[in-house]
């Protein structure tokens, strides 16, 4: 191990970079690299990017301008700050980023974050730039993350089982930043969900840009579905909750809905976008479903578990966009009643279908639009949080909150819930009362009478009640 050095790394974009960040750090923790939060004492500074719109890949270089300052601040001090920019930005923009911004000296993409460490040593002697697909799997290659370093990041994980898409959406970037759908092997995601269990992690969130098209070949010499997989990590005792993300609709097969039938860890929420409500849309969107077929879906899964809540993504302003398409749009909100949902004005990529359309829509009515749709969202997350009010939802207890002797959890329908109680209770999932509502989230009490849940029994709190820890704290 080499002298201790700090990074810094910067997460844009999606849940995946957040879990290439982590993997990141893993990688470069043997080399002596701590994490640092901020910028100013970091050796080594990492943009991860992303590139799916217009501003998300602005934001990138207005931050570089920033590190740049930071970097020749350092110099004057005789420091030197190593610049990395990964993720989606580095991935489709590549040299530019360097052209750009020369205080860049090492461009990665998502596919070769194993060679971080050999790169960096690269990267004192001049730029470099690291953007093929490599032949080898950086999965087999990169570090399992340390037991400390899951223990700090808390009681919820994501872990990526499939990266890229073959969906070939008109307006996405995705398919040409992420490549082709690729899925991990089951043995391997199972390995690394038993380290994340031991380091004390409750809940797992799996993770694909078309997470319900992985496959892969599992032990019993079977080629497992999401739900195969599903089930194995189920049977992981400490692993008390599952959810994956992000869903297309076209690969909601059958055994994965039944998952949601039959499988208390699956928790039942699900993020399943849409984009639109109009399949004149869907079909300039290369979307390949309609309405119709979306909404059966959402039929079959609410059959399959009553209960479930649903969020989506949406684009308004897609080129073509009428005003009858944009109403159908709400419509479907309408008819789904959403949790809460993600919006955005369609943005032109360069090298997507959809930037060379005809009939982009003005950024007046792209901006209108948006507007409705908030409004329409708005009302229905409320709606969905006021819900919850008198009921006892068992929340999984995540990090501190805000306020001293508060945490924050989140139910079952991935609603934040601030709650009094100790710090003990991190990891452990428990019944709470919500007796509070704010604007996007829950207050709660624990309630009296505690039973204790399955996962609620673990090593740190064997034997333990709310009531009981209440009582240790001496609240
Ligand atoms: N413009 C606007 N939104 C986009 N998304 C993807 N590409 C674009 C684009 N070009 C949105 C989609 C997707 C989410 C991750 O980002 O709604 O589901
Ligand atoms: Fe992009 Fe469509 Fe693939 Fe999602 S499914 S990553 S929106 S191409």
């Amino acid at each position: 191990m080499g002298a201790m050095r700090k990074v810094h790394i910067k997460s844009y974009g999606c849940q995946m970079n957040v879990y290439d960040s982590n993997r990141m750090a893993d990688t470069l923790a043997p080399e002596g690299y701590a994490e640092t939060a901020s910028p100013e004492d970091a050796d080594l500074v990492i943009l991860n990017t992303c590139h799916i719109r217009e501003k998300a890949a602005e934001k990138v270089y207005s931050e570089l301008g920033r590190i740049r300052q930071l970097k020749d601040a350092a110099a004057g001090e005789g420091r030197r700050v190593t610049v990395a920019v990964a993720g989606c930005v580095a991935q489709a923009e590549g040299e530019e980023i360097i052209r750009r911004a020369p205080a860049v000296d090492l461009v990665v993409g998502s596919q070769s974050y194993h060679r971080l460490p050999d790169l960096l040593a690269r990267a004192h002697n001049g730029p470099v730039v690291e953007t093929e697909f490599p032949v080898e799997d950086k999965f087999e290659t990169l570090p399992l993350p340390g037991r400390e370093a899951a223990r700090k990041r808390g009681p919820t994980a994501f872990l990526t089982i499939q990266e890229g898409c073959d969906k070939f959406c008109a307006f996405c970037v995705v398919p040409y930043t992420r490549g082709a759908e690729v899925s991990r092997a089951p043995a391997e995601i199972l390995r690394e969900a038993e380290r994340l269990a031991e380091a004390g992690v409750r809940e797992l969130t799996l993770l694909g840009q078309n997470v319900n098209a992985y496959h892969g070949p599992g032990p019993d010499g079977r080629d497992w579905s999401l739900a195969d997989l599903l089930r194995a990590l189920a049977a992981i005792p400490a692993i008390a909750r599952l959810r994956y993300s992000t869903s297309h609709p076209r690969d909601m097969a059958d055994d994965l809905i039944a998952a949601h039938r039959d499988l208390p860890e699956l928790m039942p929420q699900l993020h399943l976008p849409v984009q639109s409500g109009s399949d004149r849309i869907l079909a300039a969107m290369n979307r390949k479903h309609t309405a119709a077929h979306y909404l059966k879906l959402i039929d079959r899964l609410r059959a399959a578990r009553p209960d479930m809540a649903f969020t989506s993504d949406f684009i308004v302003g897609f080129p073509g966009e009428t005003e009858q398409d944009f109403r159908d749009t709400l419509q479907l909100i309408e008819d789904v009643g959403y949790s809460t949902a993600f919006f955005f004005k369609y943005s032109s990529r360069p090298g997507t279908p959809a930037a060379g359309l005809e009939d982009q829509v003005p950024e007046e009515v792209r901006s209108e639009r948006l507007a409705r749709l908030k409004a329409v969202i708005d009302r229905q997350q409320a709606a969905f949080l006021r819900g919850a009010q008198g009921q006892v939802h068992d929340v999984l207890m995540e990090k501190p909150g805000r306020h001293a002797g508060q945490l924050i959890g989140r139910t079952p329908y991935l609603q934040a819930v601030n709650v009094q109680a100790p710090a003990a209770a991190i990891g452990t999932i428990v019944p709470v009362l919500i007796d509070g509502i704010s604007a996007n989230s829950l207050f709660g009490s624990l309630t009296e009478d505690c039973v204790t849940p399955r996962s609620f029994v673990d090593e740190t709190s064997a034997g333990t009640t709310p009531a009981a820890m209440l009582a240790d704290a001496g609240a």
